[in-house]
């Protein structure tokens, strides 16, 4: 694991395998980013007009490698794009992914030190946030072909002896380390992490930080009555499990419920998916890694709040004990259910996870999964929904996102749209309504189990939570902790008191 600290030298002086600068787009041409001064200056004011005839031009995402010269200490210097230039400070995410750029291109490497933008706290956070997030590397499987990722990065803060510095690195690392967490469970195949597996791995963690784990297995869901989640768990060889993980700070005055949707596979059940659908359902339970993620990162940063993490899990598969489409499942709390199709299971662990969350009162409810291909239709790949029962809290978890450089757009639960869920069926409900605004209708199920007078929202991170495509700033291809980010900054406002 790459680790990440913070200094205060002078980019000529320090020791390094790598040297990292920003570059942006200037109205005439490339532009060098604040903090690569010093490095400017080994080169003898030439670096821009090497970099230029290299072909840097300062676009997002670049990266280009040049060899030090004498002067500095490191033998190699990697510039990275930025984007358009700015007078006035750069984006936050921007230097993230300027960041993240920069450690993927350095796997391998032993130690880079960044003299990007780093001033202020908010940037050292980001430029050490983003070098974490992209040197991500998942090598579980990988034998000796795989690359190591750079080993430590340095992030250079431009102010001396600034207290805030350390914090912001330090905060970064928290965070970081626990998205990295989120990214391997999403990328752990599936016949390594099944209910059982991340329930010990829960457990575990819950161990090493001094957080409150609670495992309901098959039988105490079957004694609970759960009979969502044991209705989505039954065709499967490894059973179910609801797990609860408690942080709870003495002086907190609100408390936060995240509940995750943590399908370990995704076959679709009896109403199987076809070939081309089920390659990547192993992230089914990305929901459930990132309220983890964001629970144990709230401990670790010592948030004023109470958080806790509902993770719903089971595979879904089909097989003779495999619960039917024309099956009635009762939930927990009692209302009845028809599955008119087994593929529409994350909403039936979630329904049961969420009456059981709301039976401790939690002041919100925010629940995150990968519910449906319609959310995927309706925003792309990078954009998860956000839906809630309450307008305000649907505008400020989207507005929340966005501070944090998520992609996010709220979206509606029209009434009209909850008629087909309810006249299609022989039971209170179906577990699926009508086709066209699915990502909506599987919404409004939802919200049918949440508590009276809690305020609820729904993240629907289908897209974003699996890159099947190829790396972009600090996203790798594969799982990527999507929504972690935003729980745990909602999370850090809500303790602020705001
Ligand atoms: N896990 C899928 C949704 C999904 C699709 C996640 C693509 C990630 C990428 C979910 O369980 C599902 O199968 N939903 C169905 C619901 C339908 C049967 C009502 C869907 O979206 O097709
Ligand atoms: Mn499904
Ligand atoms: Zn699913």
């Amino acid at each position: 694991m790459t680790t990440l600290s913070v200094s205060t030298s002078s980019a000529a002086s320090l020791r390094a395998d790598a040297l990292v600068v920003g570059v942006a787009k200037g109205p005439k041409g490339l532009v060098l980013a604040p903090g690569a001064e010093a490095v400017a200056e080994a080169f003898e004011g030439t670096l821009t007009e090497v970099l230029a005839t290299l072909g840097a031009t300062g676009a997002e995402g670049e990266a280009v490698k040049v060899p030090a010269p004498a002067g500095l200490k490191a033998p190699l210097v990697l510039a990275v794009g930025l984007g358009d230039a700015s007078e006035d400070g750069y984006a936050a995410e921007a230097l993230r992914r300027a960041a993240g750029v920069a450690a993927r291109t350095l796997a391998g490497v032993k130690k880079a030190a960044l003299a990007l933008p780093a001033d202020s706290a908010e940037e050292i956070e980001a430029v050490a946030l983003g070098a974490l997030l992209g040197s991500y590397a998942f090598g579980t499987y990988k034998g000796e072909n795989g690359k190591a990722p750079v080993g430590e990065v340095a992030v250079l803060a431009a102010r001396k002896g600034s207290k805030d510095a350390k914090a912001a690195v330090e905060r970064a690392a928290a965070l970081g380390e626990e998205m990295n967490r989120a990214r391997d469970l999403v990328n752990t195949a599936p016949n390594d992490l099944n209910p059982k597996s991340f329930a010990a791995i829960a457990q575990a963690a819950g161990k090493e930080h001094g957080l409150k784990v609670e495992v309901l297995d098959e039988k105490a869901l079957l004694k609970g009555g759960f009979g969502g989640i044991l209705g989505v768990g039954n065709g499967s060889a490894n059973p179910p499990r609801l797990v609860k993980v408690a942080y709870t700070h003495p002086k907190a005055t609100a408390s936060l419920a995240f509940v995750g949707k943590g399908i370990t596979y995704d076959s679709g059940g009896i109403s199987l998916k076809p070939a081309g659908h089920n390659e990547t359902m192993k992230c089914d339970m990305a929901g459930a890694a990132a309220v983890f993620a964001a629970v144990v990162a709230a401990k670790r940063l010592g948030l004023r709040v109470n958080v806790t993490a509902w993770l719903a899990l089971a595979e879904n598969m089909p097989s003779g004990s495999a619960t039917r489409p024309g099956d009635v499942l009762r939930m927990y709390g009692g209302k009845t259910v028809e599955v008119l199709n087994t593929d529409a299971e994350g909403r039936l662990v979630l329904a049961d996870a969420i009456v059981r969350a709301g039976e401790e009162n939690p002041d919100v409810i925010v629940d995150v999964a990968t519910l449906t291909g319609a959310m995927v239709l309706a925003l792309g790949t990078r954009t998860f929904g956000v839906m809630a029962n309450d307008d305000e809290l649907r505008t400020r978890l989207h507005e929340t996102a966005t501070a944090v450089g998520e992609q996010s757009w709220p979206m509606p639960l029209p009434a009209d749209l909850r008629k087909g869920m309810v006249e299609s069926t022989i039971a209170d409900l179906a577990n699926m309504g009508e086709r066209m605004g699915g990502g909506l209708v599987a919404g409004l199920f939802l919200k049918e189990f949440v508590a009276e007078g809690i305020d609820w929202a729904h993240l629907d991170i289908a897209g974003p939570a699996f890159n099947e495509g190829g790396p972009f700033g600090y996203t790798p291809k594969g799982g990527t902790a999507s929504a972690v980010r935003t729980l745990v900054r909602y999370a850090e406002d809500v303790a602020a008191g705001a």
